[in-house]
């Protein structure tokens, strides 16, 4: 099977299982879930489930154990970019090339909608029936997709975006504020992945993660260059959000130039982690391939 074939059987398994797992449209309060169902079954790159299931298959998981992670982390992003798009913080009316939730809807219901997708996601993290490992991993799974989204991961990088409005953050700052907001739930994905096997040596654990660090950080250096080079169509999302709302960022803080090399530098040293491994890890090699060159 050739990567992007894998990849594409990679989202169809979490799109099947996030359906699944979606209170459906039809059940009360209808308009909370529709919001939900609206908000993540949109069109999105799925990448972080997809790091749960290529990093799972590096470990030697099959992928059906991997449904729970994946959606688990799907549904924290999913949540976070409803908030994200809020008129009190980003305020976009464009995510996945259509409305934003609170404009398809109302902003209470895109708070609560967000609110709900992420109880949900620890509800599905510890219920999935196919997650084979014991309980107490189980918890540490939980765990470790709790500290990745609050205010020591996601939402505290969130919290320091709004703080850093208008400010000139100096290089070591702006990364602080990367690996949190963006950074903590993609190096979650991997290492939800990992740990969905059993007896996971502790070296290979370890390799993944730092691979999971730099393709994370380097996965939002790539969202502020495409900010300001892609357009709105191909984005489906505003280009030029982060300019208008006077945002540091990696092209503003260190040039176009700047910015990319730093993408590169993370790319290397994502690779370099990932020498440990033979050809079992090409799919998690390919992703931090697509995260520099995508342009979308
Ligand atoms: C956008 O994430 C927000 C960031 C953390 C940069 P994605 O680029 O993964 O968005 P979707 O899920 O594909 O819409
Ligand atoms: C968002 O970063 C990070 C999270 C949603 C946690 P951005 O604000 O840059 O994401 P986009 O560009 O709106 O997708
Ligand atoms: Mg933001
Ligand atoms: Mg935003
Ligand atoms: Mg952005």
């Amino acid at each position: 099977m050739s990567l992007s074939e894998r990849l594409q059987v990679y989202q169809s398994c979490v799109e099947t299982a996030l359906d699944y797992w979606l209170p459906a449209a039809d059940l009360q309060p209808r308009h909370l879930h529709k919001a939900m169902r609206y908000a993540v079954l949109g069109d999105g790159k799925r990448i972080r489930p997809v790091l749960v299931y290529a990093t799972g298959e590096t470990f030697g998981v099959d992928l059906g154990t991997l449904n729970g992670p994946a959606c688990a982390v799907e549904m924290i992003h999913a949540y976070s970019l409803i908030h994200d798009d809020l008129p009190a913080m980003d305020n976009d009316d464009l995510r996945r090339g259509r409305p934003t939730c609170h404009k398809a809807f109302d902003e209470a219901t895109a708070i609560l909608a967000g609110d709900a997708l992420q109880a949900l996601a620890f509800h599905v993290l510890a219920h999935a029936p196919e997650i084979k490992v014991s309980a107490k991993q189980r918890l540490v799974m939980i765990d470790i997709l709790a500290q990745a989204s609050g205010s020591r991961g996601m939402a505290g990088g969130q919290a320091i975006d709004l703080a850093a409005v208008g400010q000139q953050l100096n290089i070591a700052e702006l990364e602080n504020m990367h690996i949190h907001k963006t950074g903590a739930l993609i190096r979650a994905s991997v290492e939800l992945g990992a740990l969905s096997a059993n007896d996971v040596d502790p070296e290979a654990f370890e390799k993944v993660s730092h691979y999971a660090k730099c393709i994370g950080l380097a996965f939002q250096i790539q969202d502020d260059i495409l900010d300001v080079e892609s357009d709105t169509e191909t984005l489906g999302k505003p280009q030029g959000s982060d300019m208008q709302r006077n945002k540091p960022t990696y092209p503003n803080l260190l040039g176009m130039d700047g910015a990319k090399e730093a993408a590169q530098r993370l790319h290397t040293e994502a690779l370099d982690s990932l020498k440990h491994f033979d050809s079992v890890a090409d799919p998690l090699r390919w992703i931090a391939d697509y995260i520099v060159q995508r342009r979308k």
